[in-house]
């Protein structure tokens, strides 16, 4: 039985479509990432499954049960928002005990007490129950967010951006955290975001949103290796992924895509591809390699930026296509203005239909 189950959802708002027939199942103990760029319908999914939003079509079940038309405290959930604000008058135990105590019929002290210590162990904040929120550091004040969803112990667990509003450092740490308690936990958890790397380091899937529309749901590295579409592919990643606009070509038997700056070679498989229409060639930077000589592809760097131990080289090639190749800086270096040569790693080539965008071929069979 799956742990949430949405069949046909929907929601308009007058001639805006938040959300277009969603289909998605959450197995139980899965930590499920809802990613997609701003307005594409994430929260809406998330308050549609809370019970805050009334669905215009479609059916919503927890564990097996339909939930769709039953107010949000009858959906046992607990949510934690991107604004996860405390109450600054009550302590940090009294924050996290405090859906216990508005609990009807109310749970004795002692019981409370226990609870709160045992959720407040698990987050690691146990020395700092008698604390106000402003006494303690953001990352602090978000776990006991956490630990306020967590003493409800609910079917479900709904977070929206909850590591927004941190800095980039303690964004990276809460990460570890949240995934380690998910591991104690087991619990499920629908987690939404549009930071695509908290996605991919997070998540057992990821369903991707664009414009209230499923993209695909997969695992992290099926969505990065395998894009159903080319707005996926360019969605993850943390650059842009490369596109070229071409088509097929065989010379001498071995496939080949075929653009206005050359011919870059392909794997066997992808003969297969069907018709002769437009494509799309989608390829990564570092699947990309700048050599001297020796490439399928020549251009003049036209920006070289050293990030860390990455040199990312923008190359413009003879029909004005920019491409962006990754090269490792203690192997090989160039400057703005120099000629170099490109390498395209045919095993991480991606070939998408130029008017649809669908995937048509992905080098890694
Ligand atoms: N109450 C509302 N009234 C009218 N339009 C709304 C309302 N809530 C959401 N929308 C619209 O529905 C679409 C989906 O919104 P949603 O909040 O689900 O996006 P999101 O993916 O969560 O984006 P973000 O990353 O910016 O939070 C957007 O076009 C948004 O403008
Ligand atoms: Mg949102």
């Amino acid at each position: 039985m799956s742990a949430v189950r949405f069949s046909g959802v929907s929601k308009n708002y007058g001639p805006v479509v938040a959300l277009a027939g969603l289909d998605l199942d959450v197995a139980e103990g899965e930590f499920l990432s809802l990613l997609g760029p701003s307005g594409s319908g994430k929260s809406t999914t998330l308050g549609l499954l809370a019970g805050l939003i009334d669905a215009d079509g479609g059916k919503i079940e927890i564990a097996g049960r339909d939930v769709t038309a039953l107010p949000p405290e009858k959906r046992d959930l607990a949510m934690v928002f991107q604004n996860y604000a405390l109450y600054p008058h009550l302590t940090v135990a009294e924050n996290i005990a405090f859906p216990l105590e508005a609990r009807k019929p109310k749970p004795d002290a002692a019981e409370i007490a226990k609870k709160v210590e045992a959720v407040a162990q698990s987050l690691g904040i146990g020395p700092l129950l008698a604390r106000y929120p402003r006494e303690i550091s953001g990352g602090q004040q978000q776990r006991v967010a956490l630990g306020r969803a967590m003493v409800r112990d609910p079917k479900v667990f709904l977070l929206d951006e909850p590591l927004s509003n941190l800095d980039a450092r303690l964004r990276i740490r809460m990460r570890r955290d949240l995934k380690a308690l998910h591991a104690q936990l087991g619990s499920t958890i629908v987690y939404v975001t549009h930071d695509q790397s908290e996605a991919m380091t997070l998540s057992s899937r990821i369903a991707i949103f664009n414009h209230g529309k499923l993209q695909q749901v997969a695992p992290p590295a099926e969505i990065y290796d395998r894009p159903a579409n080319a707005f996926v592919a360019n969605f993850v990643g943390d650059r842009e992924m490369n596109f070229l606009d071409g088509k097929l070509t065989t010379q001498g038997g071995a496939p080949g895509f075929v653009f206005a700056g050359g011919v870059v070679p392909l794997i066997a498989s992808a003969a297969a591809v069907a018709g002769n229409g437009a494509l799309r060639l989608g390829i990564r930077a570092e699947a990309i390699e700048p050599t001297r000589d020796g490439g399928a592809l020549r251009g003049s760097v036209i920006l070289a930026e050293l990030a860390g131990p990455d040199l990312f080289l923008t190359v413009r090639l003879g029909d004005g296509a920019e491409i962006v190749a990754r090269a490792d800086p203690r192997a090989f270096t160039a400057r703005e203005g120099e000629a170099v040569s490109l390498a395209l790693d045919p095993a991480r080539i991606h070939l998408f239909d130029a008017e649809t965008g669908i995937a048509r071929h992905h080098g890694a069979a």
